[in-house]
């Protein structure tokens, strides 16, 4: 497998905003909602009814469409039925006090799917009729963040991870356009750009996905090293590859520990963007970026263990996020830290007990060669320190811990500085990928404390996602510093609505948002793609 497919290939889907209603949109599908329980089908829907003679309706009355939360009926438009869609797929939200973006965006993959698998290679959507359901949402930005939610979860239900099947059967099946349908086009600005962050939001976390999904015989950090570099090109942002000798001459003796069981030479990989004032202090973003987690000596057992090539996940959302900021032209500064290797054994691999020199000067006993992505996050937080960080936050899939005390429906979040905290839990909540808090108490520390070293990298199974934070909080000096665990959400055993099976791409949206806020406000003024 040594040909590079390129990541992020031809699947892409035109995305147009214009005025008109869903009834004179020539479509292969029209998708309208409906919240479960009420009698009466409204905006876009009860506009599509009047010409279908009644025809949704009738699905209501009978019980056979009832709006549950992500169901689904196809209505076929008859000819002279003055509906110019091919069909109209029906979609519950759910009940109505209920409904929130989050169902929102369940709602439109669920319909972007169905109308895949019946042929339809277009498909509109209204956007107002959302409006009156989530009035929630502050009314400045509703419209801008229903659009938004339309058209990122449609190109995240829609993805698909196919390039290696050679006799794939659904070939033809493809959507490539989606319409947002705008009624009042004293709004068509606004959902227009809302639009446009859905596309590059949407479009940053399938290409975690790909990167993740992608096997370790391709994706290695040579390969993640050249795709920073590509990105660095494209997007005109600054790009240095540190290599093993320049690793060495710094003294960065924990991620080296990590790589030297590999045949895959180590990539330390920093990128700098600086959409905000000269001089700004950046935020630094620094990712677990391990092509592939076998364990090392202390290895891992085979069930499952393919799963780890997605070991890379916050590394490849930091790549993501930073290349989603140049496109929204994200007025802060911004340094993205990733330090990649393979975790293998070997010959050479470091062994349980080797201690090792990091780059702060700290001593790190090796209890456990797999606790690697917080020796090489060790080194990274290090190196952040030069950048004199406004926040410092790391993203990784560090410990099965998470996944014990979260499961698979939030990532786990610990630090030094509460207000950090906070605006993470805040963009969590507001782009769907939730955040919750665990402590880190100064009595943790006690289970990494070393007798022949200054630290050591494990701290035995109670708080697992605890005491590794602990670990990290050691080498992020006095930066106002948060970690986000992702193990508990990076692959997902079971296809959702907007989420396929394998890996999910998490962490590239928390981080975009978690930015957009900090840029004050989602809508910078100007945008490129
Ligand atoms: N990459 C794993 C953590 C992981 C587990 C991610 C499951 C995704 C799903 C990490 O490097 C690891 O192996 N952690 C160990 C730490 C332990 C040895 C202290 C773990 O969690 O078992
Ligand atoms: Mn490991
Ligand atoms: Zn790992």
């Amino acid at each position: 497998m040594k040909e590079h497919s390129p990541v992020y290939d031809g699947r892409m889907m035109d995305i147009t905003v214009r005025s008109g209603r869903v009834e004179e949109e020539a479509a292969d599908a029209v998708v309208v909602m409906h919240c479960e329980g009420e009698p009466r089908l409204t905006g876009g829907a009860s506009a599509l009814d009047a010409r279908l003679n009644g025809r949704l309706a009738a699905l209501l009355k009978s019980g056979e469409f009832t709006g549950t939360p992500n169901q689904v009926s196809i209505v076929h438009v008859a000819p002279g039925e003055g509906v110019r869609a091919k069909r109209v797929v029906l979609v519950g939200l759910g009940k109505r006090k209920e409904v929130s973006l989050e169902k929102l965006r369940q709602a439109t993959a669920t319909a972007a799917k169905a109308s895949r698998a019946v042929g339809a290679v277009s498909f509109a959507m209204p956007v107002q009729d959302h409006a009156e359901l989530l009035t929630g949402l502050p009314a400045a930005s509703r419209l801008h963040d229903i659009a938004q939610a339309l058209v990122e979860s449609a190109i995240l239900g829609l993805y698909e991870f196919t390039v290696y099947h050679t006799e794939r059967k659904d070939e033809a099946k493809a959507i490539r356009r989606m319409t947002v349908l705008v009624s009042d086009s004293n709004a068509l600005a606004q959902v227009q750009q809302g639009a446009e962050q859905g596309q590059i939001v949407g479009e940053a976390t399938t290409y975690v996905r790909d990167l993740c999904n992608h096997p370790a015989n391709v994706v290695t950090p040579t390969y993640i090293a050249n795709e920073a570099k590509k990105v660095a090109r494209e997007r005109g942002v600054r790009c240095t590859v540190l290599d093993r000798p320049q690793m060495e001459k710094l003294g960065m003796g924990a991620i080296l520990g990590v790589a030297q069981g590999s045949h895959e030479p180590p990539k330390f990989v920093i990128l700098e963007y600086r959409g905000g004032p000269r001089g700004e202090r950046p935020v630094v973003l620094v990712g677990k970026t391990i092509t592939f987690d076998s364990g090392g000596i202390s290895l891992k057992p085979a069930d499952n263990m393919e799963q780890m090539k997605a070991d890379m996940t916050g590394g490849a959302a930091v790549l993501a996020a930073i290349r989603a900021a140049t496109r929204l032209r994200l007025p802060l500064n911004l340094v993205a830290v990733i330090p990649a290797t393979e975790n293998m054994p070997g010959g050479h691999a470091i062994r349980p007990g080797d201690v090792l020199r990091s780059l702060s000067g700290k001593t790190i006993e090796v209890i456990n060669t797999d606790a690697e992505g917080r020796l090489i996050l060790a080194d990274g937080l290090t190196y952040a320190q030069r950048f004199k960080p406004a926040a410092l936050v790391d993203i990784a899939t560090l410990t099965g811990a998470c996944v014990v005390a979260l499961g698979n429906h939030a990532i786990g979040v610990l630090g030094n500085n509460e207000p950090l905290i906070g605006e993470l839990k805040d963009a969590g909540e507001r782009c769907g990928e939730r955040v919750w808090q665990l402590p880190l108490w100064e009595e943790y520390y006690e289970q990494i404390k070393s007798d022949v070293a200054d630290v050591k990298n494990t701290g035995g199974r109670p708080g697992g996602t605890i005491t590794a934070a602990a670990f990290l909080s050691k080498f992020a000096g006095d930066a106002v510093w948060a970690h986000l665990d992702i193990a508990s959400t990076d692959w997902s055993e079971r296809e959702r609505a907007y989420i396929p099976k394998g890996a999910t791409g998490v962490g590239a949206r928390l981080l975009i948002q978690f930015l957009c806020n900090r840029a004050d406000g989602t809508r910078p003024a100007t945008r490129s793609r």
